[in-house]
């Protein structure tokens, strides 16, 4: 049993990840850590380019996790990925994105051809008391502003979306969690449904669950985050008004050989072990569950796949998430260009890994444009569909708070 399926029979069958035995394709991962080049005239190169934003997977999502996120103003950082859309996407097919400069605003260029632009961001803090015990908190609101425009103004209902790299832990788990436990007694709204080729599908990966697999997910990376064309995508992220509009003559810059190699890397990467003591477990899980945190961050759904060899492989992950989508709020929500809010929902966000992501060297930031810089204003930010579950965490006693919060900084 080859890669990610491994994984799946492992983490299913409750073996420990040192004795999981995982054949990795190892020509996947090193295609995720390899830097693409620029074409050269000599016909050499990858075809990375002309606009793109970070010449290899690894560089957003370094080591599997998130990508490393504003801590303080300045230029946005390449892991946080500013994504174009065209307003009104309702027939919920694959939404077009901004005219002129695409789906992803391209930070980079090769030599000789001007990059997209540059954008910042500038955070204004926000403080608040919780009720009983008087504590102050703090959040901070990004501004984002577009320094330099290259190729002419965005159109004005253009929606500017920024998007941090998410972790890339149990994907290919996420992936085999069956519809029909996502979509179960969810109301219709909650659920990503796509059109593609006229058949319905369920969105599941992105921030937003735009993207229907993780195949489709790395396919629109190799064209709009690092113009490279796959089988599946024969277009960069170019429209009419930049020098890259021509898909490059001949075949594919990624074959499909490497396409799948990766894919198949991606979905084996495994899900970092909990860091926390069992008795810290319990106490965090029963106030988790008390404020009803479990509403949208699930702690079990069912997984579910057939081997090549026909066997089929089914049991339990816990990702904390429904794998659905929820409004947060007029806070949460994107906006266009002239800063009209722009109703969003968002995919519950798994929460496992966050111990992992928290023993970095690098201070983790959260939520989809990383504006949290810590778990508890992660919390804060909950209002919508989340209202009354951020009151109850408001409303825990410090020392309660405390528990919780050091219980998901252990996830
Ligand atoms: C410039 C930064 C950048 C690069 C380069 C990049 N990604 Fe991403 N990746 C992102 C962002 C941002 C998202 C979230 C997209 C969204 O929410 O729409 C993402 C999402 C993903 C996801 C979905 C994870 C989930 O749980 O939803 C996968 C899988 C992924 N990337 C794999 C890759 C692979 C493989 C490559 C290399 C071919 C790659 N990425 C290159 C920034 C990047
Ligand atoms: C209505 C559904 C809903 C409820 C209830 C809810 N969440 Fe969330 N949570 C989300 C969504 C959606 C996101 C992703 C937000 C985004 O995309 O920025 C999220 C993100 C998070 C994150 C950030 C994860 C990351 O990696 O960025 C944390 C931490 C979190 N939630 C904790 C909690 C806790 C604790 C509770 C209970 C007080 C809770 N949530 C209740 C839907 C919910």
């Amino acid at each position: 049993m080859a890669g990610w399926l491994a994984v799946l029979a492992a983490s299913v069958l409750g073996a420990t990840t040192d004795t999981a035995v995982v054949a990795l394709p190892a020509s996947g991962q090193a295609l995720f850590e390899r830097q693409w080049q620029p074409a050269r005239p000599d016909g050499g190169g990858d075809g990375l380019g002309p606009l793109y934003n970070a010449p290899s997977c690894g560089s957003c999502h370094s080591d599997a996790t998130h990508g490393h996120g504003p801590l303080s103003d300045g230029v946005v950082p390449a892991a946080l990925v500013i994504t174009l859309e065209a307003a009104s996407s309702e027939a919920r097919t694959e939404p077009a994105g901004d005219p002129v400069y695409g789906h992803v605003f391209n930070s980079a260029a090769v030599e000789g051809v001007r990059a997209e632009g540059t954008v910042t961001v500038r955070y204004h803090e926000l403080a608040g008391t919780y009720y009983p015990g008087g504590t102050r908190w703090k959040i901070r609101v990004p501004e984002y502003r577009f320094e330099t425009l290259n190729y002419g103004p965005l159109a004005t209902r253009t929606v500017i979306k920024p998007r941090l790299a998410p972790a890339l832990f149990g994907v290919g788990l996420l992936e085999a969690v069956p519809d029909d436990a996502i979509t179960r007694g969810a109301a219709g709204a909650r659920l990503a449904w796509q059109w593609r080729h006229g058949a319905r599908y369920l969105g599941r990966f992105g921030w937003q669950s735009a993207s229907l697999s993780v195949r489709d997910q790395v396919t629109k990376a190799f064209a709009n985050e690092m113009g490279l064309t796959t089988p599946d995508r024969a277009h960069d992220d170019c429209t009419g008004r930049q020098p890259c509009a021509e898909p490059p003559p001949g075949p594919p810059e990624v074959d499909e050989a490497s396409v799948a190699a990766l894919v198949e890397y991606v979905k084996s990467i495994e899900v970092p072990p909990a860091t926390h003591a069992q008795e810290e477990d319990a106490e965090g899980r029963r106030i988790f569950a008390a404020i009803g945190c479990p509403n949208c961050h699930r702690p079990e759904l069912p997984v579910e796949r057939t081997a090549p060899d026909g066997t089929r492989v089914t049991g339990t992950i816990s990702p904390y998430t429904d794998l659905q989508v929820h409004d947060l709020g007029h806070g949460m929500a994107d906006r266009d260009s002239t800063g009209r809010v722009v109703p969003s929902r968002w995919r519950t966000a798994p929460l496992w890994g966050i111990g992992f992501r928290m023993s970095r060297p690098e201070r983790p930031v959260f939520l989809h444009d990383g504006r949290a810089r810590t778990v508890e204003e992660a919390v804060l930010w909950h209002l919508g569909e989340a209202t009354s579950e951020q009151r109850l965490f408001g409303e825990l006693s410090p020392y309660r708070r405390a528990i919780l919060l050091h219980w998901l900084e252990t996830l």
